[in-house]
């Protein structure tokens, strides 16, 4: 039986990230943790207090907030991975909603957020056996994480992934809206003072502008396997 490890994927959003990291959890038999989600889950109890919007942030009443907020993932047979609940509601869909990536860069700049939510993925993580995904995850959550991987894909072909994305579900946006959404958390996310999303010195680049789901996927997959055998 080969040891198991954890496998830290980060990256810019919309480059295909978490549709790998949840193909890999599977093929492993590993556990798949979305960071995003629970970034994701905390800015929507947040716009539903009205403590975020578009032109304010109540940081004091965030921070003061923090303690009522329960977050788990709860496995769908169907689906084949963990759905997001916030307080003990179903909110996986609502929080993919273009309202909620336009607020959720400006939650989890938050230092008390962060430590929070590592907190617990530190703990969702310490068996091992996990694929998690985020933007910190090689660099703060697990830096010691056996395999690291960085992934990076051009801004325009991460908006035009995201519209199509939106638009299979039927939501009602522009092209030109989701493009200045990706290129407003790609600041926020990199320049942040706290935990920025930066590449891992040793964490494996790719590129995943010019591949398929499919090759982008077989090539993570190999790299993988390697590292298991190596550990
Ligand atoms: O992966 P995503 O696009 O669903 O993430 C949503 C936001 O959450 C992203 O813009 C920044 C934040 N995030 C973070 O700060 N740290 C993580 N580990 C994961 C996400």
């Amino acid at each position: 039986m080969d040891k198991k490890i954890t496998i830290a994927i980060d990256g810019f959003s919309s480059t295909g990230k978490s549709t790998v990291a949840k193909r890999l959890a599977k093929e492993l038999e590993y556990v798949y943790v979305d960071t995003g989600a629970m970034y994701r889950a905390v800015t929507l109890y947040m716009m539903r207090k009205l403590f975020v919007s578009n032109d304010h942030v109540n940081e004091e009443a965030i921070i003061r907030h923090l303690p009522f907020i329960n977050l788990h993932f709860e496995y769908n047979d169907v689906l084949g991975y963990g759905e997001m609940y916030l307080n003990g509601e179903n909110v996986e869909k609502e929080i993919r909603y273009l309202e909620v990536s336009q607020q959720v860069s400006k939650v989890s700049a938050i230092p008390q957020v962060r430590k929070m939510l590592v907190k617990q993925q530190q703990e969702m993580g310490k068996s091992k056996g996990v694929v998690m995904d985020g933007r910190d995850i090689g660099t703060v959550v697990f830096p010691d994480a056996e395999l690291k991987i960085f992934m990076t894909a051009s801004t325009e072909h991460r908006a035009q992934r995201r519209y199509d994305e939106l638009m299979d579900r039927g939501d009602e946006i522009s092209y030109e809206d989701v493009l200045q959404n990706v290129k407003d958390r790609d600041y926020m996310d990199s320049t942040r003072d706290d935990s920025p999303l930066i590449k891992a010195d040793d964490a494996i680049e790719f590129d995943n502008s010019n591949y398929g789901k499919e090759e982008q996927f077989q090539k993570v997959l190999e790299v993988t396997k390697k590292k298991i055998t190596e550990v």
